[in-house]
């Protein structure tokens, strides 16, 4: 039986571009990222501003602003203290850390927002972030290692246990939580993807900067 997961999944593919994923019905803008020439201290904007995201992902979802969160505590999804991590790494390699920049807290205020007011647009954005992480966020991770990070993995990148499973569980949750909404919650939820692509573009193109 299909639940609402394959709604939000069939919406999110259309919007890729034709070079991201094989369902993608979108033209191309940016260059494919192998063509990407990334720069570390591009990266480490793309680092800090994604750690601004997973940080207020990860307080709205352990206050639980809205009793439907409490259900994705604990996912094993969780990317904030990975990415200190790997901040952390950096440091010690002699990098230094960049403050966050404008696409980070932008989004960050704009789902703090949501998570107040609209939770399935806030759900929407919550699932966004954490598939697209797990599919073209290593996509991009594993490239960015190759050219300029002499291959190593962050921590970004590894979860503990298995992927696969661990996504399986949010896609449960997803389907449990949406099915208390309406038709009309159920839309709304579907029409706010296209801003979490816009909102998380933003901070992937930080790459290229
Ligand atoms: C899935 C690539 C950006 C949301 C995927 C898949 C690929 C991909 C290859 C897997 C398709 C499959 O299952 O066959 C990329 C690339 C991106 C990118 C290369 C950017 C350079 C984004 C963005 C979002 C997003 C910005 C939304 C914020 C998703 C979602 C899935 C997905 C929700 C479904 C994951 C699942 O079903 O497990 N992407 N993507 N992607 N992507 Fe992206």
């Amino acid at each position: 039986m299909k639940g609402f997961v394959d709604e939000m999944r069939a919406v999110a593919m259309k919007l890729h571009t034709k070079d991201q994923a094989r369902e993608g019905e979108k033209e191309s803008v940016d260059p494919p990222i192998a063509a990407w020439n990334p720069s570390v201290d591009g990266y480490l904007k793309f680092l800090v501003d994604s750690k601004v995201v997973f940080d207020t992902l990860e307080s709205i979802v352990t206050t639980a602003l809205h009793p439907s969160y409490g259900e994705f505590q604990n996912t094993g999804l969780e990317r904030s203290e990975q990415l200190s991590k790997d901040l952390e790494w950096f440091k010690e390699e002699g990098y230094s850390i960049p403050e966050p920049s404008k696409p980070g807290i932008v989004y960050s205020s704009y789902l703090q927002q949501l998570a107040e007011n609209d939770p399935p647009a806030f759900i929407c954005h919550f699932y966004n972030i954490y598939f697209a992480h797990s599919a073209g966020g290593r996509i991009i991770g594993r490239k960015v290692a190759e050219k300029i990070l002499n291959k190593k993995q962050l921590e970004f990148y590894k979860w503990e246990g298995s992927l696969s499973q661990l996504l399986q569980s949010v896609r449960i949750k997803l389907n449990h939580v949406s099915s208390g909404w309406s038709r009309e919650e159920k839309n709304h939820c579907l029409e706010e993807t296209e801003k979490s692509f816009v909102y998380s573009e933003d901070v992937i193109r930080l790459i290229l900067t």
